[in-house]
């Protein structure tokens, strides 16, 4: 069926804030006295913020109540905004602005599909909010990713089936969320990682218009 939207993720898609969590999940480890990898930040990646902060107190085998667990997620929090409200367009990742540009002009229909609830503020110091017809991110879903929720609220809002929707990925739990979703996919990686995805490429300096019409097919 032929594609007429794409769901974009936003970190390690478009942008990459994956260093500004790392670095803001390690004050917090090393605040409660233990320490966190970027090996374990990896395995983070589309997971959301509380099932995030969730794994870390595992591997420094701490219980938290309740409470606490959302004063440490505001700590962590506040770290990474203040981080993020530094960035600027040149840390848009390679191939995006011109790869959203030439589709935007071909016709298709764009949405984020984030599990991030700072996705606003990122768009914004990237200069990349108005290529969006629609944002749906952690602030608006309830399950995370796998869960394809996100994607079908995306679908939804620009009023497409699920088959017409393509969805961009970096994140092993946001293809399965993709898959789940009946929507085709391009990972973003590495195909080894990436082994449920429909195709995967390095990044979207890869990808052109007549690649998407090559996907309609498959
Ligand atoms: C995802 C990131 O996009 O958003 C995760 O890959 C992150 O690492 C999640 O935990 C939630 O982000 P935020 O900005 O709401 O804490
Ligand atoms: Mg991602």
């Amino acid at each position: 069926m032929k594609i007429k939207a794409c769901l974009f993720d936003l970190d390690g898609v478009l942008v990459d804030t994956a260093i500004y969590h790392f670095k803001a999940w390690k004050q917090l480890a090393n605040s409660l006295g233990f320490d966190f990898t970027e090996e374990q930040n990896e395995q983070l990646k589309g997971i959301s913020r509380m099932e995030s902060l969730d794994r870390i107190l595992n591997w420094g085998k701490l219980q938290k109540s309740d409470e606490e667990k959302v004063a440490l997620a505001t700590k962590k929090n506040e770290w990474y905004v203040a981080m993020i409200e530094q960035m600027t367009p040149a840390e848009v990742l390679n191939g995006t602005v011109d790869f959203l540009t030439s589709i935007k002009n071909a016709g298709y229909r764009i949405a984020l599909g984030s599990a991030s609830k700072n996705s606003a503020i990122i768009l914004q110091r990237t200069n990349l909010a108005h290529f969006f017809d629609a944002i749906v991110d952690g602030n608006l879903v309830s399950k995370s990713k796998p869960d394809p929720e996100v994607f079908l609220k995306g679908a939804e809002l620009l009023g497409m089936k699920a088959q017409e929707c393509l969805v961009f990925e970096d994140a092993i739990a946001g293809i399965e969320a993709a898959n789940r979703a009946g929507m085709r996919s391009v990972g973003i990686g590495s195909p080894e990682v990436l082994t449920e995805a429909t195709i995967v490429v390095k990044d979207l300096s890869r990808l052109s218009v007549a690649h998407l019409h090559q996907m309609d097919e498959l």
